[in-house]
């Protein structure tokens, strides 16, 4: 009886000492400890021995049995602390991962540029007006002093729908839309921003861009006040330092007319590669309303005068940014547009 149990010791032993799970290990514990278990066993087979034994085989029984019972709790510990890190390394959590950012839009360049533009001559008194981009002969040449024949179609080749009807080719006829509908009112103080087509593609043309229209009608508007409103609008874009630069020019819509220039946003006018040495950028055209457009426009040229201009977006923000294709604008490239302004650019 003594040999059994030591024999069924040093077995259970063994099998707790090789079980590597908490269910290997369970099945040990029912097979020596449980109910039916061989411990149980040897207890029962107790009637058959001499009483004289019995105390003896019963205490070493009770010895065995709390014996295997703590090495059995030892090696559960050991074996769900080996479990334990089985799971967590099988689930790979990496602490140091970056997290999933969701990153707010920002706005686009030509959006931002449009915008700073408005605001300056917002502050100035001008109100936004609007007209159509699908325009009619009449509005886009006609009224703006620029007859069928005129040679000055050659500079705007054009998208046609119809013989009479165009994609428009800038943001002037806004300019007859807005004095038809607000004459005799005075004063007429507009900026119309909005897209524009021509038949160009390259790197500094594309056959959509934008432009910012201005129109300022009243009495006694001189060339001063043109120039006055340009450098105020300059100064406020490129900074405090910025001259503008007034060369003449012809437009069928402006007597007199100019381009005009601003002192390179870059260099300062000191002269640089992107103001190819001359120390000034053309950005946009101006002159005085022509009395043709004004009458066209239901206003009378011998009492009131005005001004207009307009300007390109696009090399507006090319100037600002440092960009050197107007292409990227429309690529939607995410990589270029995050660069421009808004949280988490
Ligand atoms: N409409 C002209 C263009 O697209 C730009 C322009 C020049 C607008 C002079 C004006 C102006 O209002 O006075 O080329």
């Amino acid at each position: 009886m003594r040999e059994e149990l030591l024999k069924i010791k040093q077995e259970a032993e063994k099998a707790l000492a090789a079980a590597t799970d908490s269910a290997a290990l369970e099945q040990v514990r029912v097979r020596y400890l449980g109910k039916k278990g061989e411990l149980t066993k040897v207890s029962r087979s107790m009637r058959d021995i001499p009483p004289e034994e019995r105390p003896v085989i019963g205490r070493l029984v009770n010895e065995v049995k709390a014996s295997l019972e703590s090495l059995l709790e030892e090696r559960r510990q050991e074996v769900e602390r080996a479990e334990k890190e089985r799971r967590l390394g099988a689930e790979v959590i990496d602490i140091t991962l970056p997290g999933r950012v969701r990153r707010p839009g920002t706005p686009h360049p030509l959006r931002a540029t449009l915008a700073e533009i408005e605001d300056v001559f917002i502050r100035m008194g001008f109100q936004v007006a609007t007209g159509p981009e699908v325009e009619t002969d009449y509005y886009n040449f006609e009224a703006l002093n620029i007859p069928s024949d005129h040679p000055a179609r050659d500079m705007q080749d054009s998208f046609y729908i119809s013989r009479d009807v165009l994609l428009r080719t800038h943001t002037s006829p806004v300019q007859i839309r807005y004095m038809q509908a607000h004459a005799p009112e005075l004063p007429v103080k507009i900026i119309s921003p909005g897209r524009v087509y021509r038949r160009d593609d390259d790197p500094t043309h594309s056959p959509m861009f934008y432009q910012v229209e201005g129109l300022q009608v009243d009495h006694g508007i001189t060339f001063g006040d043109l120039k006055g409103v340009l450098l105020a609008w300059a100064r406020a874009m490129y900074g405090e330092g910025t001259r503008i630069r007034l060369r003449p020019s012809y437009f069928p819509f402006t007597e007199p007319s100019a381009e005009v220039d601003v002192s390179c946003t870059m260099c300062g006018g000191e002269g640089c590669r992107v103001c190819k040495g001359t120390g000034w950028l053309e950005v946009l055209g101006a002159g005085m309303v022509h009395p043709t457009v004004l009458r066209n426009g239901g206003y009378d040229p011998e009492k009131v005068t005005g001004f207009a201009f307009g300007m390109g977006v696009e090399r507006i923000a090319m100037l600002k940014y440092g960009i050197d294709d107007i292409r990227l604008f429309y690529a939607n490239d995410i990589r270029f547009l995050r660069q421009f302004g808004g949280i988490g650019a």
